[in-house]
């Protein structure tokens, strides 16, 4: 009985396996229609500078209402004016220290009270302090691992209940090319990123066995983008890692949201990191090099972080 029943289930899968190839197949030839973001709740952590911003100002021009969040309050403000300009109706800024649970799920009720249950969660915001593994200070790492994964915990934590209960709503994460393969100078920003894709993929895995189908999951795998974060950087195989222009990786992501994207790999070459499972190690490591990951970031010199330039406000600034 017990054999029989492995036996159909093996079928199944394998019935279902060829259907969703061809599913897939016809949806690459004939891409389905973009979801419509036109009033959603978009809130974009990291807005206010770079691939954040650029979110947003995509999102802008399609209608969402959207909410920032950002120690950088200058930015904010300046992304609030340039969503305007983009056509946004509802903008909300808020400081929030994504790293920090507490004031993550004070905000989130300021926001629930003040603009509504968020519909897409982007969890961009990120920093990088690139110096190798024994230049770090020890503060330093733990900031990189509360930043760029720990907040998005937080995050996730705070706006999901809402998603669940109605069964609808979408969660996307910047990754890197460093969550996927490791990288010189990097090892706390890649071990932060693979986390990332550890989270949200289990969390996906997480819904889907819950039934919450409804709740779509994306993971943004970019390479370089010429934000304040790469500054310094040179690449010396621009057609297999190149930099990406900030405008242009803000437009393929809101397109990947709307496209319900699982993964999202910019530039496409990104892919080719999980050749690494099976080359032996001498082939990784010569690929590596001749990809420059071993010396990329070596024009990079130590510069103030976003969040360094942004302390918390003392509690008398705060009203
Ligand atoms: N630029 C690249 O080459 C690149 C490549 C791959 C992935 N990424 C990822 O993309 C995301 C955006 O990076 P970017 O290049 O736009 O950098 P950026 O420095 O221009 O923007 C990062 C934003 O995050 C904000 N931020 C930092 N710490 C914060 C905190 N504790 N709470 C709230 N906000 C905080 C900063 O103020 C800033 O506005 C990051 O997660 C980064 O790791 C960037």
């Amino acid at each position: 009985m017990c054999k029989l029943s492995s036996i159909s289930e093996t079928l199944k899968f394998l019935i279902l396996l060829g259907y969703y190839y061809f599913e897939a197949f016809i949806l690459f030839i004939c891409p389905p229609c973009k979801k419509n973001v036109a009033g959603e709740i978009v809130l974009i952590t990291g807005a206010a500078n770079g691939i954040g911003r650029q979110i947003a100002l995509n999102f802008a021009r399609l209608g969402a209402t959207l909410v920032f969040w950002d120690i950088d309050e200058e930015g904010n403000k300046e992304t609030i004016k340039l969503a305007k300009e983009n056509g946004a109706k509802g903008v909300y800024a808020y400081r929030c220290d994504c790293s920090n649970r507490e004031e993550v799920y004070r905000v989130a009720d300021q926001v629930r009270k003040e603009v509504g249950d968020v519909n897409i969660l982007v969890n961009d915001a990120g920093i990088a302090n690139v110096k190798t593994f024994l230049d770090l200070p020890d503060a330093d790492m733990e900031k990189t691992i509360r930043v760029n994964i720990m907040a998005q915990f937080w995050t996730c934590k705070a706006f999901l209940p809402a998603m669940i209960a109605c069964n609808r709503g979408h969660l996307v994460s910047i990754s890197s090319g460093t969550g996927l393969i490791g990288a010189n100078k990097l090892t706390d920003y890649s071990a932060s990123k693979f986390a990332i894709i550890g989270f949200l993929e289990s969390l996906a895995f997480e819904l889907q066995a819950a039934g919450k189908k409804g709740i779509k999951t994306t993971i943004v795998c970019p390479s370089f983008v010429n934000t304040e974060l790469s500054r310094g950087i040179h690449v010396s195989r621009p057609l297999l890692l190149p930099i990406l222009d900030v405008e242009y990786a803000g437009r393929k992501i809101v397109d990947a949201i709307r496209e319900e994207k699982f993964y999202v790999f910019m530039p496409l070459t990104n892919c080719i990191s999980a050749l690494k499972n099976f080359v032996p190690k001498k082939v990784l490591f010569l690929a590596v090099e001749y990809a420059g990951i071993f010396n990329n970031l070596d024009g990079v010199r130590d510069r103030k972080r976003r969040d360094q330039n942004h302390p918390a406000p003392k509690m008398s600034d705060t009203s």
